[in-house]
This record gives C-alpha cells, sequence and structure tokens, in this order.
C-alpha cells in the first residue's frame, strides 16, 4: 500500500481545517496565530524519518498533532517503537483517535515487520504541559506561526528532552546551544513550502 493510498483509506472523511476551526471558536481563539492549522504531506514525513535517522526503538512526538496524519504517516514508514500525538483541541483530538481506531484496525494487521507492533498514542492537552522525555524524535510543525516568546517557551520546554533525541522545528529555528543543528531542508507542507529544521539535544 502506497502511502497515497493510505490518506485516501483514513482521511478522506476527515476535515482538519473545519475541525481546527470549530475548536478556536469553542475556546474563544480564533484569531490566535499560535493556533494555525496546517497538515504535512507523506513525503514531508519520509523526509523528516530520513533526516533523524528513525528505526526501530524510536518513540516519535509530534507537538500538536491535529487530526494525526505526522503520527500516522511515521507509523507507517518506518518501524518505531511508538508515535505519539499532542493536540490541544478536543474537535482534531477526537479526529485523530478515530483516525488511529481504522489504522489499527485496517492497516496494521496487514503489515508484516516492526510496523505491526508500532504503539500509536494520541494525547489531548497543551504540548507545554505534556510529559515528552520519553521521546527520541520529537517534530513540531505547530511553530510556523509562534512568535518569539512562544519559540523561547517551546525551546525551554525542548531542553527537558533527554540527550541524543533529534528535534525537528518547522518554519522556525532554535536558537539555544542546547541543541545541536544537524541539518536544514525544504519541504513541501499541504500548505506550501516551508523549513525543516533538525537539531540533536546535547
Ligand atoms: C500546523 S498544525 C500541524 C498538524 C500536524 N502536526 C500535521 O503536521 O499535520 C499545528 C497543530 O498544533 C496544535 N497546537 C498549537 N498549539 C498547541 C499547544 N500548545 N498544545 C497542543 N497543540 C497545539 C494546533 O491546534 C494544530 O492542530
Amino acid at each position: 500500500m502506497t502511502t497515497s493510498a493510505l490518506q485516501d483509506q483514513l482521511f478522506a472523511d476527515v476535515a482538519g481545517y473545519s475541525l481546527s476551526a470549530l475548536g478556536k471558536i469553542a475556546i474563544d481563539r480564533e484569531d490566535d496565530p499560535a493556533l494555525t492549522y496546517g497538515e504535512c504531506t507523506p513525503e514531508t514525513v519520509e523526509q523528516i524519518l530520513s533526516l533523524t535517522g528513525a528505526g526501530e526503538g524510536d518513540v516519535l512526538c509530534d507537538l500538536g498533532s491535529g487530526t494525526g496524519k505526522l503520527v500516522i504517516y511515521a507509523a507507517f514508514l518506518a518501524p518505531l517503537k511508538k508515535s505519539v500525538g499532542i493536540e490541544l483541541l478536543p474537535e482534531l483530538h477526537d479526529a485523530a483517535q478515530m483516525v488511529a481506531r481504522r489504522y489499527r484496525k485496517e492497516i496494521q494487521p496487514q503489515l508484516t515487520d516492526a510496523r505491526r507492533d508500532t504503539q500509536l498514542e494520541c494525547r489531548l492537552g497543551d504540548l507545554f504541559d505534556a510529559d515528552i522525555s520519553d521521546a527520541t524524535i520529537v517534530v513540531s510543525h505547530c511553530c510556523t506561526c509562534f512568535n518569539d516568546t512562544m519559540m523561547q517557551r517551546l525551546s525551554d520546554k525542548l531542553e527537558t528532552c533527554k540527550p541524543g533525541t533529534r528535534i525537528v522545528t518547522v518554519t522556525r529555528p532554535l536558537n539555544s546551544s542546547a541543541f545541536e543543528p544537524l541539518s536544514v531542508a525544504a519541504c513541501e507542507m499541504g500548505w506550501g513550502q516551508a523549513t525543516l529544521n533538525v537539531y540533536r539535544r546535547r
């Protein structure tokens, strides 16, 4: 099965942008740039996995996981131990849980290698309160529209990762000696061209 077929089977009826809009209205934050919604592409997730050297035993954590596209594509493309998403808006979290159930039922039993055992975890909550100490790869697509104050908060949060953790920020780079820069690459998100900034927690 290709990731494009996987996308059609699992996400065709999942309206992430509308769910995000509803969720932001419900908490009166419809104009908050920090909650800007956007989706990754399977190609970009493949690129992230390659740039971070993802493999068996890795625990990937997507900070601000939306409907779970990055979490699911990563679990499908690499033999991770666990793929975790943390999302603030219940409307998106509920959709992600539904997609994760579909993945476990319809896709995972067909897999014949280590990907069959990859655990999926969708957590509802604020990424700044989340325990990410078991992650070995952390991705933040959500920081694309963060301002400088939010980037500093994210950087402080990422400092709680264990040494060796690979970190990918989309669009905005980190500015702290706690992170060793590994690479910078152009990528294609659902919303347009972006930059992947890859680091290792020192
Ligand atoms: C650009 S979308 C990325 C969705 C998904 N990671 C992807 O790549 O397809 C960013 C998501 O982060 C969520 N988000 C923003 N701030 C957050 C926070 N403090 N805690 C948890 N989720 C947050 C937003 O609601 C949104 O769904």
